[in-house]
């Protein structure tokens, strides 16, 4: 049975992994803070969910997830799903260093983790949710789009590292545009409903695809974000 783990499965699109996986016969690992969502998904899935209720950013978060992954009995895909942001006015300090900790700071330990572990067992899969923010500045929240750019130019490097060590050990970079979850602040647009989201990324990470936007309509905004001229970006980013 392939064995899973989903870091930041509590809600919007990594409950809906967890779910889907789990309902097709998977063992997931799901891991967050809030203990009683943990609680509430092994519940619907008694025999293919194992949760470990941690915080992606503390000290201990290495051996949190060494602990869920001894008991799932091996790792075969690690998805790093955890994240967070708020789109502010101001400059605020905490909520920089908050953005930074979890989608820079967690995202590294689990990634490291991951590559540690595949490249011993010889195979395995390491998945981000990074965020089409990742593709410019943006000056609502700078520190989120900058630490999204880091997982996914991070990621990259990480292709090419696993593609020279020519052993069956894949990255996949997942770009969500607009997915209908509480992190979908402000003006939005083309919003996907979470489920279709969490199915196009399950694909994805069947294939095998080293970046994917979700939906895959965003790929026309990532390409437009990356020629648009810095005198147009700059007066709507
Ligand atoms: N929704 C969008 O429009 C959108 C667009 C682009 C990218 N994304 C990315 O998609 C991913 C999933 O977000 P979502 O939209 O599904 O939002 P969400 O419902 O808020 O889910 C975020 C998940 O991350 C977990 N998490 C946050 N901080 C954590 C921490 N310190 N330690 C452990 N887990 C933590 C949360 O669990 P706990 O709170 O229980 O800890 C929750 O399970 C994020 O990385 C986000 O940046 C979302």
């Amino acid at each position: 049975m392939q064995k899973i783990v989903i870091i930041g499965a509590t809600s919007g699109i990594g409950l809906h992994l967890a779910r889907l996986y789990a309902g097709a016969g998977r063992l997931v690992g799901a891991t967050g803070r809030r203990q009683d969502l943990l609680y509430a998904l092994q519940l619907e899935y008694p025999n293919h969910i194992i949760t470990e209720c941690y915080d992606a950013t503390g000290s201990q978060a290495t051996a949190h997830l060494d602990a869920l992954v001894q008991k799932l009995g091996g790792l075969d895909l690690l998805i790093y799903n955890a994240g967070w942001g708020e789109p502010m006015e101001t400059l605020d300090s905490a909520v920089d260093t908050a953005t930074v900790d979890i989608n820079v700071n967690g995202f590294l330990a689990a990634v490291h983790y991951g590559w540690r572990y595949f490249t011993t067992q010889g195979h395995g899969h390491l998945v981000t949710v990074s965020s089409i923010a990742g593709n410019r500045g943006n000056r609502h929240s700078p520190a989120y789009s900058a630490a999204k750019a880091f997982q996914s130019i991070y990621f990259e490097g990480l292709y090419i590292k696993a593609r020279k060590m020519k052993i069956p050990l894949y990255v996949t970079d997942i770009q969500p545009g607009f997915v209908d979850t509480k992190m979908a602040k402000g003006p939005r647009f083309w919003v996907a409903p979470v489920e279709k989201a969490a199915r196009q990324i399950i694909r994805a990470i069947e294939r095998r695809r080293r970046r994917v936007y979700i939906t895959r309509r965003w790929w026309l905004i990532a390409k437009l974000f990356r020629w648009i001229p810095g005198w147009v970006y700059y007066r709507i980013g």
